[in-house]
């Protein structure tokens, strides 16, 4: 029934953060698989922009890996029909239409952030719901790393700590946010719900 209640927060303002979607063991195993693609050098440096992206290393500093759906492990697989749960419920909620997922880890080295921006496109505006679930192993603020985010365009940014099992979403076009700059390695998975 989380489903449900993400469902709900998204209606009701836009976002909603969800401390425990992910347990220890459920943590660990995308954590390793994370850090292990990362090891065999699997990772790129994103880029901005959709298509053929530039690199920006003052803009964004992470390096990211894209999930290939046809060849995915069992704790891929569970969290991928948690989320799917999630798009049925939000589709039959919200009426956002949303089609598919992509889906990417993401590892920002120490040091990395990502400046303030919006999560949309200029020239792809298929991107509607963004999903963001951390896989750090501790964290406490002062590592930094924080999802600094608007809730108002005008308002004040709350900052989230990117707890391991934690869980954010947000429509895509609506709030702007930034990562602070991480004081150490810091992992999560993270993706977008498309309309056509
Ligand atoms: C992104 C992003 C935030 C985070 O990848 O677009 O804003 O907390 N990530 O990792
Ligand atoms: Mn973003």
């Amino acid at each position: 029934m989380l489903s449900a209640a993400i469902s709900a927060a998204l209606a009701e303002q836009g976002w909603c953060i969800v401390p425990d979607y992910l347990n220890a063991a459920e943590i660990a195993a995308l954590r390793d698989e994370c850090l292990g693609a990362h090891t065999d050098g699997a990772f790129h440096h994103a880029g901005i922009g959709s298509g053929t992206a530039e690199i920006r290393s003052d803009i964004r500093s992470d390096q990211v890996y894209w999930i290939d759906e046809a060849q995915i492990s069992p704790a891929l697989e569970a969290v991928l029909a948690r989320l799917e749960a999630l798009r049925l419920t939000v589709n039959r909620e919200l009426f956002l239409g949303l089609f598919d997922i992509e889906l990417h880890f993401a590892v920002y080295p120490p040091g990395g952030g990502y400046r303030r921006h919006l999560d949309r496109f200029r020239d792809d505006n298929r991107r509607t719901l963004t999903i963001i679930i951390y896989l750090n192993k501790q964290w406490t603020p002062a590592d930094g790393g924080l999802l600094r985010f608007w809730p108002e365009e005008s308002g004040h940014p709350i900052e989230i700590v990117p707890t391991g099992g934690k869980l954010v979403a947000f429509l895509s076009d609506r709030f702007w946010h930034e990562v602070t700059p991480a004081r150490q390695q810091r992992v999560s998975l993270t993706g977008w719900f498309r309309r056509r």
